[in-house]
């Protein structure tokens, strides 16, 4: 069992030297990633990561390099070659390597590239998922496209760095009065037992997670959801929030900043929707 990467659907060494200086990615954060998370030795929702990786290219208009069976069969060939069961795999394209100007190159002439790794990962520390996370409030200082799952993560890591320095397992962001999402998973708060959660438009990254929990989950455990814009002051006189993204799960928030949200304990919407998102899991993967 060992982290190994692959590049054009080529298997490699993790540690080897594989991008040129003059990959766009690496160059401009010209390119858009994915993040799957692997359950016993089985990729979860790996159709729509892969559904939602083809509309960020198209957003920044890439030409999709590999079709959704050939991505598919690559996530495949890093679960048999690494023999890894509980992990995550990373994927990336970029608009490829060609000399550095600004304007796109000629994509025949210098085709994307795809760079892809898989790890390892331990399961969600427990204590988390049982008892809750404290997050911090941060400005959201990103550009008016979120919706894309792009390389430019500056504000993200910026972000969650300060979040660790606080001691915190994230940082909640707010624009324009309103929060928006965490760095690395989107955000939702209950009161009287209905979700609130910020619209799936231009501001947030429409999270797998996120929609599993809602459009999913949700509606067969009779839990409403609410796409709706809301206040730190909301967030605080809800009864429950919590986090969902791929690495993240279904985890619960119970203080932000210094204070307690609703009664600072994990409250009963958020765990049914947990129970109901490892229930998932265990049926998709066969554990
Ligand atoms: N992040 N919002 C942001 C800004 C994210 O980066 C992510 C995921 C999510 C949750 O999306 P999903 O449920 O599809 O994972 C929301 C990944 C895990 C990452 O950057 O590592």
């Amino acid at each position: 069992m060992k982290p190994i990467g692959m590049i054009d659907g080529k298997i490699i060494e993790l540690d080897e030297n594989v991008v040129p200086m003059e990959d766009r990615g690496h160059q401009f954060g010209d390119g858009v990633y994915e993040v799957t998370k692997v359950y016993n030795g089985r990729c979860f929702a790996l159709e729509p990561h892969l559904k939602r990786l083809q509309r960020s290219l198209r957003e920044i208009k890439i030409d999709s390099p590999y079709t959704i069976e050939q991505l598919t069969q690559f996530h495949q060939k890093l679960l048999e070659e690494s023999s890894i069961t509980e992990g995550g795999i990373y994927l990336q394209i970029t608009r490829g390597v060609s000399p550095r100007a600004h304007g796109f190159p000629d994509s025949k002439k210098y085709p994307p590239r795809l760079t892809m790794s898989i790890r390892p990962a331990a399961p969600v520390n427990p204590d988390y998922r049982k008892n809750g996370v404290k997050v911090i409030m941060i400005p959201d200082e990103r550009w008016l496209r979120c919706d894309i799952k792009s390389l430019n993560l500056l504000p993200n890591v910026l972000g969650k760095q300060k979040s660790s320095e606080a001691g915190c397992y994230e940082a909640v962001m707010i624009r324009d009065g309103f929060v928006t999402e965490g760095t690395s998973s989107n955000f939702s708060v209950v009161k009287d037992g209905t979700v609130y959660t910020y619209p799936a438009n231009n501001l947030i990254l429409n999270g797998i997670t996120r929609t599993i929990a809602f459009e999913t989950l949700a509606p067969s455990l009779g839990i409403p959801v609410v796409e709706q814009m809301y206040n730190e002051e909301f967030m605080f006189n809800a009864q429950e929030a919590f986090l969902t993204g791929t690495t993240t799960e279904i985890m619960p928030v119970v203080m932000a900043g210094n204070k307690k949200i609703g009664n600072g304990q994990v409250g009963p919407v958020t765990s049914k929707l947990q129970a109901a998102y490892t229930k998932l899991i265990d049926k998709e993967c066969q554990r």
